[in-house]
C-alpha cells in the first residue's frame, strides 16, 4: 500500500491518477474530507502537525510518497515548518515499517542554504539517516508556477525577471509524478537522487513570448533588482527577512543555476519530458 502526501497539490493530483490507471493499490493524505472525495480516490484524513494522525495513516503502508508545502515566512527567519513536518512522517514511518520513501526536495538542496533549499536538504540527512529505503527527487522550476502565480506574474500580468534572465529549464509536474510513480512501483531507484527537469532551458523573455501567442495577447516582462523584489514582496505583507531570501533565490536563478537539463524522465519513464508549448496547450482555459 502506498501513501501518498501532498495528494491535493501541484504533483500529488497527477501523482492519485497515474497510480489509479496503473492498479497500484494506494491512499491519498489529505487535512480535508472534503479534498479527498473531491480526488476521487481512496484517502485518508491527517496533518504533518498532528503526528497521531500520521501515525494512523501509515498503518498497512509500505511506500510513502513525501511530499508539501514550500517555504513559508517564519517568525525571526526561525526554521521551516517542513522540517519538523517531514521528520515527524520518516519517524512514523520508521516504527510503522515504512520500506521506501520517495521525497520531493528541490534541486540544489544545500546545508545552510536558503528557506527550502537549506531545508530540504535537512529533511534529506534526516531520511538518509532514517534505515528506511529513500529516493529523492529534485526537481527544476515547476511549470505549474505560472498557473498559479507563484511569484511569477506582477499585479498587471507581467512577467518578473531578475536583471539577468538566464534561461530555466522548467518541469511539468505530471513528469515529476509520472517519475515519482515509478519509484513507488518498481525496485529501481534506491539510494539515488533525480534532477528532474523540462527539455529544454527558457528565459523569461522566452515564457512570455509563448504565453503571448497562446493567450493572444502580449505579455510584458519587468526585470527587477533583488533589492526591488524585496520591496514589491515587503509591500505584499511579507516579512522583510523572508522577502530578502526569496529575492536572493530568485536572483540565484538567474546566473543560471536552474539551466541545464537532465535526461531523467526519459530515463524513469520512457517519455520524453513534456515542453512548455505543451503545458500550455494541455492548461490554456486554467490562464482564463
Ligand atoms: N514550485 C517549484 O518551482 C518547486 C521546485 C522544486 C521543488 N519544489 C518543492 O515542491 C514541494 C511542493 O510545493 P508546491 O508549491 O508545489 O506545493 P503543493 O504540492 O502544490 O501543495 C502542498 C501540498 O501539501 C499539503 N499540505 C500542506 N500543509 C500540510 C500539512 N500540515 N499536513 C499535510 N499536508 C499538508 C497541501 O494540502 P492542502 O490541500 O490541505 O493544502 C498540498 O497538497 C515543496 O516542498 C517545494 O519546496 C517546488
Amino acid at each position: 500500500m502506498i501513501l501518498v502526501t501532498g495528494a491535493t497539490g501541484s504533483i500529488g493530483r497527477h501523482l492519485v491518477r497515474r497510480l489509479d490507471e496503473l492498479r497500484a493499490p494506494f491512499k491519498a493524505l489529505v487535512r480535508d474530507a472534503a479534498k479527498g472525495r473531491a480526488l476521487g480516490c481512496p484517502y485518508v484524513v491527517g496533518d504533518f502537525d498532528d503526528p497521531d494522525s500520521i501515525a494512523a495513516a501509515l498503518i498497512g503502508v509500505d511506500r510513502v510518497l513525501l511530499n508539501g508545502p514550500g517555504a513559508t515566512p517564519t517568525a525571526d527567519g526561525g526554521p521551516q515548518p517542513m522540517v519538523a513536518q517531514q521528520r515527524t512522517l520518516i519517524d512514523a514511518a520508521g516504527r510503522a515499517g515504512v520500506r521506501r520513501i520517495v521525497k520531493v526536495s528541490v534541486w540544489r538542496a544545500q546545508q545552510g542554504g536558503r528557506l527550502a533549499q537549506g531545508a530540504h536538504w535537512d529533511i534529506e540527512q534526516h531520511l538518509k539517516a532514517s534505515g528506511i529505503e529513500w529516493a529523492l527527487l529534485q526537481p527544476s522550476g515547476y511549470m505549474q508556477n505560472f498557473l498559479t502565480g507563484a511569484g511569477t506574474f506582477s499585479a498587471d500580468g507581467s512577467l518578473i525577471a531578475p536583471a539577468h534572465d538566464a534561461p530555466v529549464s522548467y518541469v511539468d509536474c505530471r513528469d515529476i509524478a509520472a517519475c515519482a510513480a515509478v519509484l513507488l512501483t518498481e525496485p529501481r531507484g534506491a539510494g539515488a537522487t533525480f534532477i528532474l527537469t523540462g527539455p529544454e532551458a527558457l528565459t523569461m523573455a522566452e515564457i512570455a513570448g509563448h504565453l503571448s501567442e497562446t493567450l493572444d495577447k502580449p505579455v510584458h516582462v519587468v526585470t527587477l533588482s533583488p533589492d526591488d523584489m524585496t520591496e514589491r514582496l515587503t509591500e505584499q505583507g511579507l516579512p522583510r527577512r523572508f522577502a530578502t531570501d526569496v529575492a536572493h533565490l530568485w536572483s540565484d536563478v538567474g546566473t543560471g543555476s536552474l539551466t541545464a537539463t537532465t535526461p531523467e524522465v526519459e530515463n524513469l519513464t520512457g517519455h520524453k519530458p513534456r515542453a512548455f508549448t505543451d503545458f500550455l496547450t494541455t492548461n490554456r482555459a486554467a490562464f482564463g
